[in-house]
């Protein structure tokens, strides 16, 4: 059955567990498939994560981006793991990322679309199915949610418990960031507390100090005429989102529930789920799942991808071109993107299809060093960036998010930056299982470099009444 399907044919009958009947990449193989099922059965009547009602909020938001009014920050780990699940992780990174978002904010003066990579982000493709070392051979580590990264036949094996371990995981996280975000520590009059977790005298620290001492001022002044926090919640809170690649189906079928309001399904282990580079096959079983559920979906788009690809995938994801439903996240490399990206723009642009375009600037800059580290020169990841802004700029089209592999904790993960980490400097902090993320203040620095480019780009659409008028 799985052979030659046709968008076509299959339109009518999506369900949660449709995607069974199509071929699959990167799909883990558990040697019971019995206890797999019956943790599956037991997950899907669980609470749900997050609720319908809040996808739909985020959609409404990214449509906003979409039409140019609006940024979206996208970050988070490569990949969680039970192994770091602890309130100051959370707590770090969500700190710097409030920081982010706070200078975007003021400096471009756009709102900022907050989604996290994190409460759910647990399951890794990987290259090659099998890792040799010496004469061993074992299954690839696939992210803690399949199984464990030691190299032992016991460890590698996946284990469906691990699903379990996952979705409480995830509830755990999601609820702190839910306090985080609404009961107080998201509020503006912190925007200078947010910097203690940062080196006293980096450079990137005494720039985001001037951006607070305005905020603070901007507050006091406000307070003046009569707007604070107290009676003004936009002030001391913020929606923050969840996100994670939809890779391991069988959980996300078991969390894909009914909305009670529309009669709509909704994956409800995360707000936002995204289709990987490597499982976008229009017609394998992640496009499937993925184009049955309400949510807004993201899709990786990487130099393999063609146009007429593109434009096929988006009539089988979004085929009503409901804005802010699909979020492209092109990740070329910093030497490619000018090769590739201008004729996804224009192929999205004559069939007149409404997407929100974000810069992945992580994935397509890996490299390994002399040393062997796996890492991403800073320089690289800064000038995708540049050159996202720029085709976009001369394409006439929006520049609307970037989407960032990152930490709060000061990582020797990624070269260069205003430290100017070297290779030797690669050992002293490299705590990734995966890929090598932004430091704490490597990401302040991406930051810094979005708003000015954002505020230029801001700088050249046309005003609110003009739009208005249209
Ligand atoms: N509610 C607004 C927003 O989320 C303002 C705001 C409150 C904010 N706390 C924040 C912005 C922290 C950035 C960071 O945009
Ligand atoms: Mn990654």
């Amino acid at each position: 059955m799985a052979e030659n399907v046709s968008a076509q044919a299959r339109s009518d009958r999506w369900s949660r567990e449709s995607w069974r009947g199509f071929p699959i990449q990167q799909s883990p193989v558990y040697p019971d498939p019995a206890a797999l099922a019956e943790t599956e059965a037991q997950l899907a009547t669980f609470p749900p994560l997050v609720f319908a009602g809040e996808a739909r909020k985020l959609k409404k938001n990214l449509a906003a981006v979409a039409a140019g009014q609006s940024f979206l920050l996208q970050g988070g780990d490569c990949a969680e793991t039970f192994a770091e699940h602890t309130a100051d992780n959370i707590r770090d990174f969500f700190r710097v990322f409030l920081q982010m978002a706070v200078v975007m904010t003021y400096a471009a003066a756009s709102p900022v679309v907050k989604v996290g990579r994190i409460a759910g982000q647990f399951a890794k493709p990987r290259s090659a199915s099998t890792e040799k070392r010496g004469d061993v051979e074992l299954p690839s580590y696939r992210g803690d949610i399949i199984n464990d990264i030691e190299f032992t036949p016991a460890a590698r094996t996946p284990d469906p418990r691990r699903l379990m371990d996952a979705y409480r995981q995830s509830a755990a996280t999601l609820n702190l960031l839910r306090a985080f975000a609404t009961g107080g520590y998201a509020n503006l009059e912190n925007a200078h507390r947010w910097m203690l977790g940062f080196v006293k005298d980096s450079p990137q620290s005494h720039r985001y100090q001037e951006v607070a001492d305005r905020i603070t001022e901007t507050l006091a002044f406000m307070k003046a005429i009569g707007l604070d926090a107290e009676s003004h919640p936009e002030l001391r809170q913020t929606d923050f989102f969840t996100s994670h690649e939809a890779l391991l189906l069988g959980y996300e079928q078991a969390m894909t529930r009914i909305d009670s309001t529309t009669g709509d399904p909704y994956a409800t282990s995360g707000h936002m789920l995204w289709i990987g580079d490597r499982t976008r096959q229009f017609d394998h079983a992640h496009v499937e799942y993925c184009r049955g559920v309400k949510n807004p979906i993201g899709l990786k788009c990487g130099p393999s991808l063609k146009a007429e690809d593109l434009l096929r995938l988006i009539d089988i994801l979004n085929p009503d071109n409901e804005a802010g439903r699909l979020t492209l996240i092109c990740r070329f490399g910093s030497d490619k993107i000018v090769d590739h990206l201008p004729a996804l723009i224009r192929a999205v642009k004559r069939e007149g299809r409404t997407v929100v375009w974000s810069c992945d600037p992580m994935h397509g800059n890996t490299i390994s060093a002399a040393n062997g580290y796996k890492t991403r020169p800073f320089d690289r990841i800064m000038s995708e960036i540049r050159t996202f802004f720029a085709v976009h700029q001369a394409e006439g089209t929006y520049a609307g998010g970037v989407h960032l592999e990152m930490t709060g904790k000061n990582v020797t993960e990624c070269l260069g930056g205003a430290r100017m980490i070297a290779e030797t400097d690669l050992r002293e902090h490299y705590d990734t299982t995966c890929d090598p993320r932004l430091n704490a203040e490597q990401s302040i620095e991406v930051a810094f470099l979005v708003s000015e480019l954002l505020k230029a780009e801001r700088a050249t659409l046309p005003s609110p009444q003009v739009r208005a008028a249209e």
